[in-house]
């Protein structure tokens, strides 16, 4: 499995709005939330994640699902998809998991774990010493995932999802401007399954 995960471009977007719904089957962001995300600039990184064959341009020229499909190929010719996607927000010293989501067909595969690492250590680059996200209670495959990073719950939000009304656990890890935690991050890496990498 060949993943290329790319800084995300206003001309994803469409695409990932697209898969939204199938991606959170309950509160899909819109695609006006995905471009005043991105309108956010340096406070903000988000990543798209492609699969398949690529014919990647560094990343940056690639405008893959500009028309609104979640398949990239007629735009580049290739076969390369969005497989997923996830974003962060960074503040002072802390940082936060604003979305981290995989296309159903492709889960289970280490993409989620892959965004998280990347976002982690973008975090890490810029300072944080802490990592926040909420996520849904009954979100066991996401929680898993949270617990392998090293986030604990610090605490519970009622009816923090909208509009669905769902609870979510408040989670963070720190602290993650360590080795140590680099080193966890790239142990947990190194044992995940296909190839990756991140073009600028
Ligand atoms: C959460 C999500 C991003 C994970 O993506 P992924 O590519 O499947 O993640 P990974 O393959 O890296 O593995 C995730 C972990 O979930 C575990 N998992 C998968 N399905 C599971 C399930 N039904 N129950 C419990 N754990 C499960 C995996 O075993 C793995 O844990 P492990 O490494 O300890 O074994 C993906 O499930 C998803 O997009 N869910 C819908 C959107 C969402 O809920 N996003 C999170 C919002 S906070």
């Amino acid at each position: 499995m060949d993943l290329v995960l790319v800084p995300m471009r206003w001309w994803h977007i469409e695409t990932i709005a697209a898969l939204e719904p199938t991606v959170f089957a309950t509160d899909p962001w819109s695609a006006e939330l995905f471009w005043s995300e991105l309108a956010q600039g340096a406070g903000r990184r988000y990543l798209t994640v492609f699969h398949g064959e690529s014919k990647f341009c560094g990343g940056s020229e690639f405008r893959g699902g500009s028309e609104g499909s979640a398949d990239a190929s007629a735009h580049t010719g290739g076969a390369a998809s969005i497989v997923g996607y996830g974003g962060l927000a960074v503040a002072d010293d802390g940082a936060y998991i604003q979305t981290v989501g995989v296309v159903p067909a492709m889960r289970g595969q280490g993409i989620g774990a892959r965004l998280m690492i990347a976002l982690l250590r973008h975090a890490r680059q810029l300072g944080a010493r802490s990592c926040g996200l909420e996520v849904r209670t009954d979100n066991h495959a996401a929680r898993a995932l949270y617990a392998r990073l090293g986030f604990v719950d610090i605490g519970m939000r009622r009816g923090y999802y909208q509009p669905s009304g769902g609870d979510a656990y408040v989670m963070r890890v720190r602290p993650i401007d360590t080795v140590g935690y680099a080193t966890l991050l790239d142990d947990i890496e190194r044992a995940l399954p296909g190839r990756a990498r991140l073009a600028s």
